[in-house]
């Protein structure tokens, strides 16, 4: 198949360009160059966006301006980017027959929403999303434009509201992966699993490391997290301690991932306790 990937230059679209090259035709767009990015150009410019979505059969929409450019670019040039850019790519998609779109949105989303004084917030896709930045205000909408040319054109849309990835400390990277992180290699496979869904029109979905809580534990997990922990994971003590870390005191949220799971048939594989091992 041929498949536009968008952002091939970044983090999330050079992996997911790198799984598919072997057996599909890949277009990769992006604005700086990269190992998978065949066309140098910028998705706010409409012209660049006819011109790299013909013959194309599935469109991956990753490149954004996302929380690192908070302070280095303007709210327009999120809007243009973020929502302009998508716009252009779903018309472009809509001239080209292009039969598949998949969108790389954000958990950052939920923003406010994920702030609770007394327990973890469960999140799934039902928690109605309260933005706290112009980041999360394009997404949003971007996710918007995505439903309604699902709706009026009958394109099959789906989103994929990914949780955070950036390397960081080992520290940082254990203890997300418990509850708000994932591994860039499983979301990209989560794209992969949507460009092949057979979704008729448009879904969204939540896309994270396999967390081991269940709604239930949501106030234990805000009063006393280590134990939860321990109850899942009785080494991690241990293996914290001789690395001298500590177990987090508080988990304010977690993401869930059910749904992906059920339809999606998503399974990732880079979890906590392959940190632990
Ligand atoms: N990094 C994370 O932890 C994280 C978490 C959740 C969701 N996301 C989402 O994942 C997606 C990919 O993020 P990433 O981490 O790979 O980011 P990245 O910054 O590594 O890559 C983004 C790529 O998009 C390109 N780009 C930016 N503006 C462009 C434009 N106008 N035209 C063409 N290309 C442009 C950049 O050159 C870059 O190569 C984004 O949609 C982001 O919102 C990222």
């Amino acid at each position: 198949m041929r498949i536009l990937v968008t952002g091939s230059s970044g983090q999330l679209g050079a992996v997911i360009a790198s799984m598919l090259f072997k057996q599909h035709s890949v277009i990769g767009a992006d604005l700086a160059p990269g190992r998978f990015t065949s066309r140098i150009g910028d998705i706010s410019d409409s012209d660049f966006v006819s011109s790299v979505t013909k013959n194309v059969e599935i469109i991956i929409h990753t490149c954004s301006l996302h929380a690192p450019h908070l302070k280095t670019h303007t709210r327009k040039e999120f809007i243009d980017i973020n929502i302009h850019g998508t716009l252009h790519l779903l018309k472009s998609a809509i001239d080209n027959g292009v039969k598949r779109f998949v969108y790389t949105s954000t958990t950052s989303l939920y923003g406010h929403a994920m702030v609770s004084p007394k327990k973890a917030v469960w999140v799934t896709e039902e928690l109605m999303p309260l933005p706290r930045d112009i980041y999360d205000v394009t997404k949003i909408a971007a996710e918007g434009l995505c439903q309604i040319f699902a709706a009026q054109y009958r394109l099959p849309c789906v989103s994929l509201r990914v949780s955070r990835y950036f390397p960081e400390s080992d520290y940082f990277m254990a203890i997300y992966r418990l509850y708000r992180g994932v591994d860039v290699r499983d979301a990209a496979k989560a794209h992969i699993l949507a460009m092949n869904a057979e979704i008729e029109t448009y879904d969204v979905f939540n896309i994270s490391s396999l967390s081991p809580f269940s709604r239930e534990e949501t106030q234990d997990l805000y009063k006393n997290a280590p134990q939860v922990i321990t109850k899942h994971f009785p080494v991690a003590e241990n293996v914290f301690t001789k690395k001298g870390w500590k177990l987090p005191k508080r988990i304010d949220r977690v993401y869930s991932i059910e749904k992906a799971r059920a339809v999606l048939k998503y399974r990732p594989e880079n979890n906590f306790d392959l940190f632990l091992e």
